[in-house]
């Protein structure tokens, strides 16, 4: 759609919901996008709404996954100061809509014809009993790994397909002398890999029957103290700094070639972007050895907070924008993540982004598509928060992976 019809379509949207006010108020947007890459896609935002008069009062609270972001959050709304719109992810977002905190968006949806081009994965944590209470803005997936190619290339290294294939790479590059994985030790970074590490040890049914469905004979098993066995041999490979150190600085290692891998979600492209490096030719993507079948998910959305029983001018231009298609392509480019319709055209998106639209509807239709537990994605912010717990704490070497293994079934149990 060319950029003047499209204005004139929001237009109309906004209209239709100005109910008190003459003009839109700014919008206050608490998220937590403040690495270089995810400003950059912050901005596309900014800018759409700036054409239309829009102003933008920005509520930054860095820390990736959005825990600080929430804590902020649940702070505001106690206080009886809601931001506009709030940055969520998945089980949060159901959470305030159970609360009955966000605005009713159906009249904007019905109009939009949202139910027709939203996957029905995303439309799971976009309503709350028929009402869509948010605005999806990408699909993001965690089971990626980002190589630096020259230094794979160099040490002779070919994209490991197993996870033997990914030891073998890590050993090569540890006795090269250079840092095989590069990683931030923060909690939800290290659930990050843990996700993916699940998912290759014990195969799509075993990672839903853990974090899906919390199956405590699964969580128990002898398959999850593999899963933390392999954590082990992460925690191995990663250098001396890693404690605390944020997500975008472990993906700066690998583009500057300090290191050969990092396990993470696909956010991490755009800071590859954001240093003007061109997947193929500087960096590699690929599905973590052995889930090349599945994708873990985790989607951005936008909820809007309920404003007094109508949804304000300047909430549903927002809206509007984040579901507009152009606004989907050109968002997505460089946040890294796929879009959240399935009706775009994905032939502008770079090579990592075409496999990822690929892969995330092959998962679709294959049922090997899950939603991320790092991510909230999978299960409730309380059991979230306990597997958060375990996962660090074995990977900082509090106890082993047996140890682990039952403190993760006490924990869940517990949360549950
Ligand atoms: C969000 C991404 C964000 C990442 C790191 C994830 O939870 O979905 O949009 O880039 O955290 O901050």
């Amino acid at each position: 759609m060319n950029k003047v019809i499209r204005t004139i379509k929001l237009t109309t949207a906004a209209a239709a919901f100005s109910v008190t006010t003459a003009h839109a108020e700014d919008v206050e947007v608490l998220h937590w996008w403040t690495s270089g890459g995810e400003a950059a896609a912050l901005n596309v935002l900014k800018q759409d709404l700036e054409t239309q008069g829009i102003g933008w009062q920005d509520m930054p609270v860095a820390g990736g996954g959005g825990t600080e972001a929430m804590t902020v959050l649940r702070a505001r709304v106690t206080a009886g100061d809601p931001p506009t719109a709030v940055q969520a992810l998945g089980f949060d977002i159901l959470d305030w809509g159970n609360q009955g905190a966000l605005a009713n968006l159906n009249d904007l949806a019905a109009q939009e014809g949202w139910d027709e081009v939203v996957p029905e994965a995303l439309q799971f944590f976009a309503k709350v009993d028929g009402k869509w209470i948010s605005a999806p803005v990408n699909v993001h997936s965690t089971n990626w790994v980002w190589a630096n190619k020259s230094v794979l290339d160099a040490n002779g290294i070919a994209v490991p397909e197993t996870w033997e294939d990914f030891v073998a790479a890590v050993e090569t590059l540890k006795a090269a002398g250079i840092t095989p994985i590069a990683h931030g030790g923060q909690a939800w970074q290290d659930a990050t890999v843990f996700d993916a590490v699940a998912m290759s040890a014990g195969g799509p049914e075993f990672y839903k029957a853990a974090f899906i469905d919390l199956d405590e004979e699964t969580l128990g098993s002898d398959t999850m103290k593999e899963a933390f066995d392999r954590m082990t041999f992460i925690r191995d490979n990663v250098d001396d700094n890693f404690s605390g150190r944020d997500w975008n600085l472990a993906t700066a290692m690998v583009i500057n070639g300090e290191a050969g891998f990092q396990m993470m979600g696909d956010w991490a492209k755009g800071e590859f972007l954001n240093a003007g490096k061109v997947p193929g030719e500087d960096f590699l993507c690929f599905r973590f050895p052995g889930t090349q079948d599945q994708v873990t998910f985790n989607a951005d959305q936008f909820m809007m907070f309920d404003q007094g029983g109508t949804v304000s001018q300047e909430q549903a231009a927002l809206a509007s924008a984040i579901l507009s298609p152009s606004f989907q392509i050109a968002f997505n480019k460089v946040k890294g993540s796929v879009p959240a319709r399935t009706d775009v055209d994905g032939s502008e998106l770079d090579a990592c982004g075409q496999q990822g639209m690929k892969d995330l509807a092959a998962a679709a239709s294959s049922g090997n598509l899950f939603g991320s537990m790092a991510h909230g994605h999978a299960a409730p912010a309380s059991v979230k928060n306990a597997v958060y717990d375990v996962v660090t704490a074995h990977f900082n070497g509090e106890y082993d992976s047996e140890t682990a293994v039952l403190e993760l079934v006490d924990a869940v149990s517990i949360a549950k």
